[in-house]
């Protein structure tokens, strides 16, 4: 499964190093060519003999070995490898990746290379859940560095908790999924709208709706992940994405007309996620409407359809919407797939348990130009992601 792939496995000075060695025979016999570098704390932890052995590799300990001509060994190193994976990864060394410090051969190799890191964080529990920590796992997941996370049970330390490093064959696990990642939507440029919009009826009220924006930012993600070069446009949310992405803000249906219309002509496709408010206040009034006697009517105007704007000069863009139902859901998916001339549509009804918004799931019906539909069962909406991606790039395909 790893036949001819090429992986830097690093390991630092945790207890765990002793579960690296495991874990280097498992790669080994997966077929992959493994180079193992070990820092000085690793050492203390396991021999690089033992290393040696089962990676059949003389194993990279020093920066500057002595009375050799390695000047740019760590440049070779960091271009050979297909994957750079560190286990276990301490404290200390995803620290110092984070505030990019490199001084030593590892961190050196990690802070050159271009192939995926991927990191199994070891510590003990406090270390692990320290803010200091949180914060550069997540800088750097943000940043597209990938973590395996630990385990929760017995510390070697006593304590109990999070922090034990993922077992080696999980971690085999998602290093064949993370080098058979798809890479379909290279070359390609995806505008992505999420969550909702809010339209002002005075200075502390709006009219919205309950989307989260999660179904959004997994397609982006995932079209991100697969090559694309994505720009998310996201109505308020609390989500975040990978720094790779180009995320704009926007607060009002106005606001998000606005962004999709300057990014579409750049696009090869649109996926229209975001739960676009369809009405909004007439006027806004100035500062905070007072309570009143009797009764307060509203005037709502209807906000631009974005989609159905964009479908009219669709040309060879993929378009791709969404649609809530709550009845008849199928037909009036289709009507609205043919009226804002889409490519595709995503219906599902918020009713369903499991589905709409708020929630990591989705129940959806996939239905294409021809009225195809293809009904999926429940899944989590990175899963139900990778199915509208997939759908996608058959499509740019045409
Ligand atoms: N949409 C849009 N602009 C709007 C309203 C909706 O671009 N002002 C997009 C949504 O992002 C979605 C699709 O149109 O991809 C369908 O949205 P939905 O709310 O299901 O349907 P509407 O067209 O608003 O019709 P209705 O609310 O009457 O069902």
């Amino acid at each position: 499964m790893l036949k001819g792939k090429k992986i830097i496995l690093g390991i630092t000075g945790g207890i765990a190093a002793y579960k690296s060695a495991e874990l280097c025979r498992r790669l080994k016999k997966s077929g992959a060519e493994v180079q193992v570098i070990m820092t000085q704390s690793g050492m203390k932890f396991i021999t690089p003999l033992t290393m040696e052995c089962l990676s059949e590799k003389e194993v990279i300990t020093e920066m500057f070995p002595e009375r050799r001509m390695v000047g740019t060994r760590h440049i070779s190193l960091a271009q050979w490898a297909d994957l750079v994976l560190v286990a276990p990864a301490t404290y200390n060394l995803i620290g110092k990746i984070s505030c990019g410090i490199a001084d030593d051969i590892l961190t050196t190799v990690i802070s050159s290379t271009k192939a995926p890191v991927f990191f199994a964080p070891a510590m003990n529990v406090n270390m692990y859940e320290n803010p200091i920590c949180q914060q550069n796992i997540e800088k750097l997941r943000k940043l597209g560095y990938r973590f395996i996370e630990p385990g929760v049970g017995d510390l070697a330390c006593g304590d109990v908790g999070k922090g034990r490093m993922a077992e080696p064959e999980e971690i085999l696990n998602e290093v064949i999924k993370l080098l058979d990642e798809k890479k379909d939507l290279t070359g390609k440029s995806i505008l992505v709208t999420a969550s909702r919009t809010e339209e002002p009826i005075d200075a502390v009220r709006f009219l919205s709706n309950r989307s989260t924006g999660r179904m959004g930012y997994a397609v982006a993600e995932e079209a991100f992940k697969r090559g694309a070069k994505v720009t998310l446009i996201s109505g308020p949310s609390d989500l975040n994405c990978s720094s790779g992405i180009n995320l704009v803000k926007v607060r009002t249906a106005d606001e998000m007309y606005k962004a999709v219309k300057k990014h579409f002509a750049k696009s090869d496709a649109l996926v229209m996620t975001a739960a676009v408010s369809d009405f909004a206040p007439e006027k806004l009034s100035s500062g905070k409407l007072k309570k009143q006697e009797t009764e307060l009517s509203l005037n709502l105007k209807q906000t631009p359809d974005i989609l159905r704007e964009m479908g009219k000069q669709k040309g060879k863009k993929v378009l791709v919407g969404f649609a809530v139902e709550t009845k008849d859901e199928i037909q009036n998916a289709k009507s609205k797939l043919k009226e804002k001339n889409l490519d595709l549509i995503i219906v599902n009804n918020p009713n369903l348990k499991g589905a709409g918004f708020e929630v990591d799931t989705n129940i959806a019906t996939l239905i294409d130009r021809k009225g195809k539909a293809e009904r999926l069962p429940l899944m989590s909406k990175k899963e139900l992601a990778e199915k509208i991606i997939d759908r996608m790039v058959k499509l740019l395909k045409r």
